[in-house]
């Protein structure tokens, strides 16, 4: 063996790497074979979007044996020397001087040449990041979470980690996964009232659709927090932009009011789109070419304007008024739809749009009451090609009001006795947002379907890998 390095793909696409005796580890795109007697075969690693090419002479041992019948999807080790590349498009090349097949890939590999649906792609969830698709989603995936935590981390937001098993229903809409060990077939056959303080945790548990309640806990104990992650919804929308298993960002902030939450949504945001188009130009010039032809300026707009703000009673004028025919109607007091929300952000103010000052009708418990007794301090972030991505609030403080709330929706104080707690001992306003993870990602990249956002999707119906 040579005393050749080992490094990654993008460590070699460097041009200030020429001269150097270099190891490669990867997986073959391609194989082309010249009359001239040598092959050039195409090498990605994952690290980077682009290939390095490799030039194996028939000079090589194992030539006939291995290199001429090299198939797309093998990993291989090839070493040799790095040499500044002839070919257009690249600037450097390995020529080899020896390379070894580690795992040949037979000829029902998936992945040949051939291009392949996002729809077929999903079936083979074990070998889509082998793309260019995906290996791009996915770095722009781990770009978004590393900046999410460099934003929080140098505003003085501590990470929390909340429950993913929880008690309570946050968003009270009552689309929870139930978490239990009882045995579920012999209560089916006997008809008969489940009794769930024999249950593992002694009462009804499920997976949590929020960290909120918990991240308000720790809010007002050390001022500035934010969880980051898992969490379940088993509503039943086969839509492009939901899923059933997603990851949310959720920052909470003492002392923080309803305006002071914008703002941090709106320059939380920035700081997102800062970061990728940044540090992913590579992947980010593929999704413009590729995915969604002006995604890289419509971005960079959205990061040099301002959002616009409006409350949801200014959006009903304008969605009445705008003679837009939609397939729900729309009256004040009624949620507001995706087409709703996709006229106001891609047509009407072709921007991102943060309306807050919600009926209260449609919002959670733990939502501030306006005084004008009919709205809550509520807020969404819409943005174009997504709609909402951003869900947040300011959160009722009063222990007076909030009680008066829980009771008009029912909600037991014994059950939320900690939560309304918080209000008895030195409550303090407090506000925060959620921010669903895949939903940036899927308006980052242009991807249309959310299921491609997330390596392994859950959606009804669908939980394989
Ligand atoms: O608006 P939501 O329901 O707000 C909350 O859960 C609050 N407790 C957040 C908070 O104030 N701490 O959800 C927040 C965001 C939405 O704006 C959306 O981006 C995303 O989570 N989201 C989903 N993403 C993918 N699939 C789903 N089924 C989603 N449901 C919500
Ligand atoms: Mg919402």
């Amino acid at each position: 063996m040579t005393d050749a390095t080992w490094i990654s793909v993008d460590e070699a696409r460097d041009a200030g790497r020429v001269g150097e005796q270099v190891e490669l580890r990867g997986w073959v795109r391609t194989r082309r074979d010249s009359k001239g007697g040598f092959s050039f075969i195409e090498l990605n690693d994952g690290s980077c979007f682009g290939n390095v090419q490799i030039i194996a002479d028939q000079s090589l041992p194992n030539y006939e044996a291995d290199i001429l019948t090299l198939s797309v999807g093998s990993s291989i080790v090839a070493s040799g020397e790095l040499k500044a590349s002839q070919g257009k498009g690249q600037s450097t090349e390995l020529a080899a001087s020896s390379l070894r097949v580690l795992g040949d890939a037979p000829a029902d590999y998936p992945l040949q040449k051939k291009r392949h649906s996002f729809e077929k792609l999903r079936e083979w969830a074990h070998l889509r990041p082998r793309t260019n698709s995906f290996g791009a989603v996915t770095r722009l995936r781990n770009r978004l979470a590393y900046s999410v935590h460099q934003f929080f981390q140098e505003k003085g937001f501590y990470y929390v980690n909340t429950p993913i098993i929880t008690a309570s229903d946050c968003e009270g809409a009552g689309q929870m996964f139930r978490v239990t060990t009882l045995p579920i077939e012999k209560i089916a056959g006997s008809g008969g009232k489940v009794d769930y303080s024999r249950d593992f945790f002694g009462k009804s548990s499920y997976l949590t659709v929020s960290g909120q309640l918990e991240a308000e806990i720790y809010a007002t104990s050390l001022g500035r927090c934010y969880t980051f992650g898992p969490t379940f919804r088993a509503e039943n929308s086969n839509t492009t932009r939901h899923l059933s298993e997603f990851w949310m960002i959720e920052p909470e902030a003492a002392f923080f009011d309803l305006q002071d939450n914008m703002r941090l949504a709106e320059e939380f945001i920035k700081a997102l789109l800062t970061d990728v188009l940044q540090d992913c130009q590579e992947d980010m010039a593929f999704f413009d070419q590729r995915i969604q032809p002006g995604i890289i300026e419509s971005l960079e707009s959205v990061r040099d304007t301002p959002f616009k703000h409006l409350t949801y009673t200014e959006a009903v004028e304008i969605l009445e008024a705008c003679g837009e025919s939609f397939e729900f109607p729309v009256s004040w007091g009624a949620d507001l739809q995706a087409e709703h929300e996709r006229f106001l952000t891609e047509k009407h103010f072709a921007g991102p749009v943060i309306l807050y000052n919600y009926p209260k009708s449609i919002k959670p418990f733990y939502m501030r009451c306006n005084d004008d007794g009919k709205t809550v301090a509520a807020m969404d972030v819409l943005v174009p090609g997504v709609g909402e991505i951003v869900g947040g609030s300011q959160r009722e403080e009063r222990l007076d009001v909030l009680l008066e709330r829980m009771k008009e929706l029912g909600l037991s104080e014994e059950e939320y006795w900690w939560y309304v707690d918080l209000r008895k001992f030195g409550s303090v306003p407090h506000s925060g947002f959620g921010l669903g993870f895949e939903r940036v990602v899927q308006w980052t990249t242009g991807m249309t379907n959310i299921r491609d956002c997330i390596p392994f999707p859950r959606t009804p119906g669908s939980a394989e890998f």
